[in-house]
């Protein structure tokens, strides 16, 4: 089989050509993937991590050493959380089925979901369920279509919003060679590190509005801007957070909708709200989730305004055989439930802060470090080859990633130019895993200089 170095894009993705630099061990498993798995996978690092086993923010390899987790946020209250275990198994011991029987557990669920949007969800809002971030979003644009009668979307130039036909159409970060929609319009990252902050909003929007009279023009008509507001693949913009405001009344005057795309930045992860777009003092007309949901397990779904599903749901009807079933609900219960009982909302507020505070810090020691940025656990480090050009430093971004992870701390790398340190370890993240975290990346930072 050819091992060629593929071109479609993903930030620190091991290179198949490099292969010949593994041990034979994990040479061999790499082969093995290659011909059972094909060719669209990828792996992270350069020497990849065989993982064997997990708790709470540390994981094992197959010889037992043991790695940080800063990456995982889909394990969102630590990995093997017993609470979400014993639920998943004692209700796979009780029942699992779909959602066209009456059951509670769906109703308490949505209840206790819908209630943490505040504004115009919680008040008159539905929650429908789904298996992925991907059959989310699909759901509410093909929601938000139907409602408007428009076709268009607008996106940032760096957005991942999934892997369905229609999702992977408007996730320009899937690179070059994957084909955007034709009724797709982007716009630039609200880039706070090179743009001025103090006007970056009305900039947005300007944008925005652009895009808008271009899909007009074009008779496509708007039907949904779809952002995640933390811009995570976009490089982690958390600041400032005045951006959305302007550019969702632009987009309602146009007659489409605002689809908040939580799937990375929902659910605690930016220690101020429990949402991200809710630091934007928003109110979305859909949100999609996923991702931390279920700890783990696949559960995912959206919230959407009864007034922009109504006519969906009176034209036509909404089943998905495994979204919304019996052990999903009591994943996704027990997963709210921690993050409630183990306030992991103020832990991502409190080590979030320590954490940038420490990575400030290590700015001041550090040239190439151009920028810290982020909001609760989930935080970005640009770097950069010099700090009056700002011209992003992929080579050092990616020699620290793997630096790290031969110290074993797990992190990796976002960005349009992958110069974009990512750091998102599970919520339940420690000042001292912090700590941990800051000394390593203290010691790879030096070898660099
Ligand atoms: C912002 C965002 N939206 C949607 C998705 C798609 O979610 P899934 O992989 O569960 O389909 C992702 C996945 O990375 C994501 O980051």
């Amino acid at each position: 089989m050819t091992t060629v170095t593929p071109r479609g894009k993903m930030n620190n993705a091991f290179d198949p050509a490099s292969a010949d630099q593994l041990d034979a061990a994990t040479r061999s498993m790499v082969d093995q993937r290659n011909r059972l798995l094909g060719p669209a996978y990828r792996l992270f690092y350069n020497n990849p991590v065989q993982v064997s086993r997990a708790k709470g923010v540390l994981l094992w390899d197959k010889d037992g050493n043991e790695y940080l987790d800063a990456y995982n946020n889909v394990v969102s209250v630590g990995h093997a959380h017993p609470a979400v275990n014993e639920a998943v198994r004692r209700q796979m011991d009780t029942l699992c089925t779909h959602t066209r029987y009456l059951q509670e557990g769906i109703l308490k669920f949505a209840g206790d979901l819908l209630e943490t949007f505040g504004g115009s969800l919680s008040d008159n809002g539905h929650a429908m369920f789904t298996c992925t971030g991907s059959e989310a979003n699909d759901l509410a644009l093909r929601i938000a279509r139907h409602h408007t009668g428009n076709r268009g979307v607008i996106v940032t130039s760096e957005a991942y919003h999934g892997n369905s036909y229609l999702t992977a159409g408007i996730s320009p970060a899937l690179g070059d060679h994957s084909a955007l929609g034709t009724f797709v319009r982007t716009v630039p990252t609200p880039d706070s590190y090179r743009l001025p902050v103090e006007t970056l909003g009305e900039w947005f929007a300007e944008q925005v509005a652009a895009q808008i009279r271009d899909l007009e023009r074009h008779g496509d008509g708007l039907a949904a801007f779809v952002a995640d507001s933390l811009f995570s693949s976009d490089g982690i913009y958390s600041q400032p957070t005045d951006l959305l405001a302007p550019v969702i009344e632009a987009v309602h005057q146009a007659g489409g909708i605002f689809i908040a795309d939580e799937v990375q930045c929902g659910f605690a992860r930016s220690g101020d709200y429990l949402w991200g777009y809710q630091r934007h003092g928003v109110d979305p007309d859909i949100v999609t989730m996923g991702k931390p949901m279920g700890n783990g397990y696949p559960v995912a779904g959206i919230a959407v305004n009864h007034d922009i599903v109504e006519q969906f749901g009176h034209d036509m009807r909404y089943f998905n055989t495994f979204g919304g079933n019996t052990v999903a609900m009591a994943a996704a219960q027990a997963t709210f439930d921690v993050i409630r009982d183990e306030g992991l909302l103020q832990n991502a507020d409190k080590v979030g802060r320590f954490l940038i505070a420490g990575l400030t810090d290590l700015a001041a020691s550090y040239e190439f470090i151009g920028d810290v940025r982020g909001a609760g656990l989930y935080n970005g480090v640009e770097l950069v080859t010099d700090r009056d050009t700002k011209k992003p430093d992929a080579a050092i971004t990616a020699a620290v990633v793997n630096g790290l992870r031969e110290r074993r701390v797990l992190i990796s790398t976002t960005g349009s130019h992958a110069n974009v340190l990512k750091i998102r370890p599970p919520l339940v993240f420690t000042e001292a895993d912090a700590t941990r975290l800051l000394t390593e990346l203290d010691a790879v930072f030096a070898q660099q200089r």
